[in-house]
């Protein structure tokens, strides 16, 4: 064991051992004093925890507000007080006992932006049953409340909740983090004319009375219980999966997703059986901040990734491949991120290779590639060059943070490069067992790297610095590299017209968009120069459509080189896209790019389309965006 590793694990066993025992005097509620080692959450998770949740929840769309009674069921626990996690929550009282409750003091503690506020629960030592009444508020982070306007069809509301990172305490009083893993039941209410569905089991179809039951059996961590209300149908592709979409979508959504039972299938043969019993998908409206969101059983899913030409399906590959790497194996902290995301990145293309061959898989981690290197530099360049690091250290900020290409791309590369080294047949087993041996539960990198040494570095005397991809900045020597022919030659066109070669008398005399899958194009545009000229812009414009018809995949490549090169015509293309779409790295780059641009007056225009907009974004693409533009 090196020095590095000795010191990280002295100091987590030091962090347990001495985590004081929290008094609930409201006072003891900065990080430093209650010291767990996921310091994202002020529940005292090492001295009780919550096993079972029992959810009972009235969806009121009139005013906004779930009202609702959390029903923690504890374990055996030694203390006088139980911590979960609140942010902005009405808390009208808390009970304790099962079918006698009796009401018992509580504190709240003082509340810091970036964690909420600490709900202290006075408990007796054989309190099993804590039962916390509550309500949300206006200034809840993980709901979005949408208007009809906002939606496919127009016609009714829609509410979704977004949990991930630390977002579920400000619509659950809970523990809230991924240390510890609960299963959950919930009785929801909700409008007549809308369905509700969990990540748990679903309703297939409406009921009359607006309730409807669900339950999750496999534990799983705070973040991942999700809830969407909306008017939907259910379309079923058979073979325990299907998707929920406004029936408006339904039909877009049965074309692009036809592939989802072979995917299925694809995974579990690489990895084991799928443990979560039925796949679904939820089709949200556009707001949602995110292209897809792994809610087991459930994935939430962002119409961007209906491009109608099957070529946004790596999305629904990657929420899928969560259901092994992710939520059956779980980051223990938001520290160790990448182990979510970066083993997710590799499996979701090794799903793509086996079903649509090793050039589309290849031609997808290019593209990502590409945004890793975006990545690096803009993280080289910025306050946290220590980010480029597997390992993070998010103490003291949002883990959030924590969401760049390096957890994704450079934890998928780590992968990539380990298989090529021992060989696919060795990789694969390793993975398989690692799954399987941490199934349901949660796992820091260092025990990840203890696992991978014995495992499989050692046993097959494997020379491999782990320590160089986790712990060290930037791109280490040995990453694998991948070619593709075709990538090479949009970047080729795209040269040429850097070079004033007109390409439209030539070898694009005759093409259309539809020629080129998504990401041949994205590499097109993103190999063209900052430096062309507004009217050079408007010329391939005029050609390819990019601002007109191009998917929104490309509509965000394209508008964010708009706007380096001053190509301003294209501006109210640009503002309705920024006002329909709210998905967080399809639009961050946007206004990053009119928040530094050169040219006249982008970032007072990019200040006015933000402030109609954001009442179209979920909190998380809002805050994101404000932080932009304002700081
Ligand atoms: N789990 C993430 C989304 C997430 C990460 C939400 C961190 C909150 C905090 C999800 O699986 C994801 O990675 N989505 C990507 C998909 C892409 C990489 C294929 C997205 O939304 O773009
Ligand atoms: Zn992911």
């Amino acid at each position: 064991m090196n020095t590095l590793k000795l010191l990280i694990l002295l100091s987590a066993c030091f962090l347990v051992s001495c985590a004081p025992i929290s008094n609930a005097d409201g006072a003891a509620d900065t990080l430093d004093e209650t010291m767990h080692i996921d310091a994202h959450t002020y529940a005292n998770v090492d001295e009780i925890r919550t096993e079972h949740l029992h959810l009972d929840l009235e969806v009121n769309f009139e005013n906004h507000t779930i009202y609702g009674v959390a029903r923690h069921k504890m374990s055996e626990h030694n203390t006088d007080t139980a911590i979960f996690d609140i942010k902005e929550l009405d808390i009208k009282k808390v009970t304790i006992g099962k079918d006698n409750e009796v009401s018992t003091d509580f504190v709240i503690g003082k509340h810091s932006d970036l964690l909420g506020q600490s709900l202290k629960v006075k408990i007796k030592e054989d309190t099993k049953y804590i039962n916390i009444y509550y309500q949300t508020t206006d200034k809840t982070e993980a709901l979005d409340w949408l208007e009809p306007e906002l939606t496919a069809g127009k016609k009714h509301p829609f509410m979704y909740t977004q949990g991930q990172a630390i977002l579920t305490r400000s619509w659950i009083p809970l523990q809230d983090t991924p240390m510890n893993r609960i299963t959950y039941s919930a009785d929801v209410k909700v409008p007549v004319d809308l369905l509700a569905v969990m990540s748990a089991s679903n309703p297939k179809a409406k009921s009359k009375s607006g309730e409807y039951h669900f339950e999750m059996k496999q534990k799983i961590p705070a973040y991942l219980i999700a809830l969407a209300v909306g008017d939907m149908s259910y379309t079923s592709f058979g073979n325990k999966c299907g998707v929920y979409s406004e029936p408006e979508l339904a039909e877009a959504c049965a074309y692009e997703f036809v592939d989802l039972p072979k995917m299925i299938e694809t995974a579990e043969n690489m990895y084991g059986e799928y443990r979560w019993d039925q796949y679904d998908i939820v089709m949200l409206p556009y707001s949602f901040p995110f292209g897809g969101m792994e809610n087991p059983r459930l994935t939430f899913a962002n119409p961007t990734i209906l491009a109608g030409d099957r070529s946004m399906v790596s999305v629904i590959a990657h929420e899928l491949a969560h259901s092994w790497s992710g939520n059956l194996v779980t980051n223990a902290t938001w520290n160790d991120f990448w182990l979510n995301e970066g083993f997710t990145v590799y499996f979701e293309n090794r799903i793509m290779e086996e079903i649509y061959g090793k050039e589309a898989a290849d031609i997808l981690a290019i593209t990502e590639f590409q945004e890793l290197e975006v990545a690096l530099i803009d993280i080289e360049s910025g306050d946290h060059p220590e980010d480029t690091q597997l390992k993070l250290q998010l103490d003291h900020r949002n883990p959030d943070e924590g969401m760049t290409d390096i957890a994704y791309v450079k934890g998928a590369f780590f992968l990539r490069t380990l298989e090529t080294l021992v060989g696919r047949e060795k990789f694969d087993e390793f993975l398989t067992r690692y799954f399987d041996e941490h199934a349901f539960e949660t796992i820091t990198t260092e025990e990840f790297v203890n696992y991978l040494t014995a495992e499989l570095l050692e046993p097959n005397s494997i020379e491999f610095d782990v320590n160089e991809w986790i712990y060290e900045s930037g791109m280490p020597d040995n990453c694998v590299e991948i070619k593709s022919d075709r990538l090479n030659k949009m970047e080729v066109v795209a040269k040429k017209i850097n070079e004033g070669t007109d390409v439209f008398k030539g070898e694009f005399k005759k093409v259309k968009r539809s020629d080129f899958i998504t990401q041949e194009w994205q590499t097109f545009i993103r190999s063209l120069d900052t430096s062309l000229s507004p009217k050079m812009m408007k010329e391939i414009d005029n050609h390819l459509k990019f601002s007109t018809e191009g998917n929104p995949a490309l509509k965000s490549a394209w508008f964010q080189l708009a706007v380096q090169t001053g190509y301003q015509d294209v501006r109210p293309e640009m503002a309705a896209y920024l006002n329909k779409v709210g998905r967080r790295w399809y639009i961050e780059g946007i206004y990053q790019e009119l928040k530094d641009s050169k040219h006249e007056g982008d970032l007072v225009w990019a200040k006015e389309v933000f402030a109609d907009a954001q009442k179209n974004y979920h909190f998380v693409s809002k805050s994101t965006i404000q932080e932009v533009l304002y700081n």
